[in-house]
């Protein structure tokens, strides 16, 4: 193996001329991670320029053979609300220079400058690609799977969503239930703050984590305005509807879909839940048709894709109502401090 130097640091650490070369890599990188087309540079570049939100902290790693940058690494962990002992990192090496040890050389830098406290590192990649084999040759087992499907929008009959999605709301309505539409800050207006928070941390909480050694998350009225700003400054445009407990006018539920302004035909499928004492009444099915029949408004829009847990039985099978097909597996490895040494 050629040696190789590195920088360790922080974003502000990488040398301007090497920034354009790093956002093709973010780039190629994500490529490689998921199904789905990657974002255009502009959105690297603007992601590079954004603060960190304030719950988090981060090390960014590079390596150079002979002044290239050949490499990257990172890792960002939780200060503050939960899972403050686990970190997630990403690896990549330019295709030119893989399978001569420069992606191990950097996982163990990772692993090396992790704060002490850190217990847990996940990473993930997609299942069967060239970095699940690499994280298979140093952990078995990997601890979650997600499924991510797709549907061409094309395939749907705009007369039919919309009359099914009608008869969705008469029928609901007859069971005390509503659905009010949203954008990415609507909730603030629309609702009581604390009760919406409050359904978004149950529908959260109720997400399967599978074999993942996560905790409960905590999600506070200002934690939930920051994470909304983030997405919103990152290009994203929200949709989405929310059911709402007529009697009591409480939002009970939820489905919302991003747009990224790099990717306009692109809708990515954000949180649907629907709290527990409310389940069993379809309205998991109702809210998605909602917003399918709000998606096919715009012609603009032709993709829609979801991920899940496997274990996400009910989300899997209401997918499936609505003609999704599997485009590919994520898969995420946990590795735990006591077997780091061990790479
Ligand atoms: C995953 C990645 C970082 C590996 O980088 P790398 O420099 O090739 O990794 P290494 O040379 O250290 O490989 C270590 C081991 O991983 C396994 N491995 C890596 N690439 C492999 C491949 N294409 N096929 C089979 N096994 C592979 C091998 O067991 C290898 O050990 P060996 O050469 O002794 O057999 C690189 O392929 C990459 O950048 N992929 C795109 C990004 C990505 O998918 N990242 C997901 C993980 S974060």
């Amino acid at each position: 193996m050629s040696s190789l130097d590195f920088i360790i640091g922080s974003k502000a650490d990488l040398p301007e001329k090497y920034l354009e070369q790093f956002f093709l890599m973010l780039q190629d990188n994500s490529r490689a991670r998921f199904p789905v087309a990657p974002y255009d540079l502009d959105f690297y570049r603007n992601f590079w320029q954004m603060p960190l939100q304030p719950e988090d902290d981060e090390l960014q790693l590079w390596a150079f053979e002979n002044d290239v940058l050949v490499g990257f690494g990172f890792v960002s962990w939780k200060i503050k609300y939960e899972n403050l002992h686990i970190a997630s990192a990403q690896i990549y090496v330019l295709p030119a220079k893989r399978l001569k040890g420069f992606g191990t050389s950097i996982l163990r830098l990772l692993f090396q400058a992790l704060p002490p406290h850190i217990e847990t590192l996940s990473i993930g990649a997609l299942l069967h690609s060239i970095g699940d084999s690499f994280l298979k040759k140093y952990q078995e087992k990997f601890s979650f799977v997600e499924i991510i499907n797709a549907v061409d929008l094309s395939v749907f009959d705009l007369k039919e969503v919309q009359a099914f999605a009608s008869s969705e709301r008469e029928r609901l309505k007859q069971l005390g239930y509503s659905f009010v539409e949203i954008g990415s800050y609507d909730y603030l207006a629309k609702f009581d703050v604390q009760n919406y928070v409050r359904m978004i941390e149950e529908i959260w909480n109720d997400m399967p984590v599978e074999d993942l050694s996560y905790d409960k998350v905590v999600i506070t009225v200002e934690r939930y305005k920051s994470l909304i700003d983030r997405f919103v400054q990152l290009g994203n445009k929200i949709i989405g509807f929310v059911a709402v407990e007529s009697k009591t006018n409480k939002p009970i539920g939820l489905t919302k879909a991003s747009i990224n302004k790099s990717q306009p035909y692109l809708a990515e499928q954000d949180d649907t839940g629907v709290v527990h004492a409310h389940r069993g009444n379809g309205l998991g099915l109702a809210l998605k048709y909602q917003l399918l029949e709000k998606l096919l408004a715009d012609p603009s829009i032709t993709q829609w894709f979801a991920g899940n847990a496997l274990s996400n039985d009910h989300m899997l099978r209401i997918n499936k109502l609505l003609k999704h097909k599997e485009i590919g597996r994520k898969v995420v490895y946990e590795f735990h401090r006591k077997d780091w040494h061990r790479i």
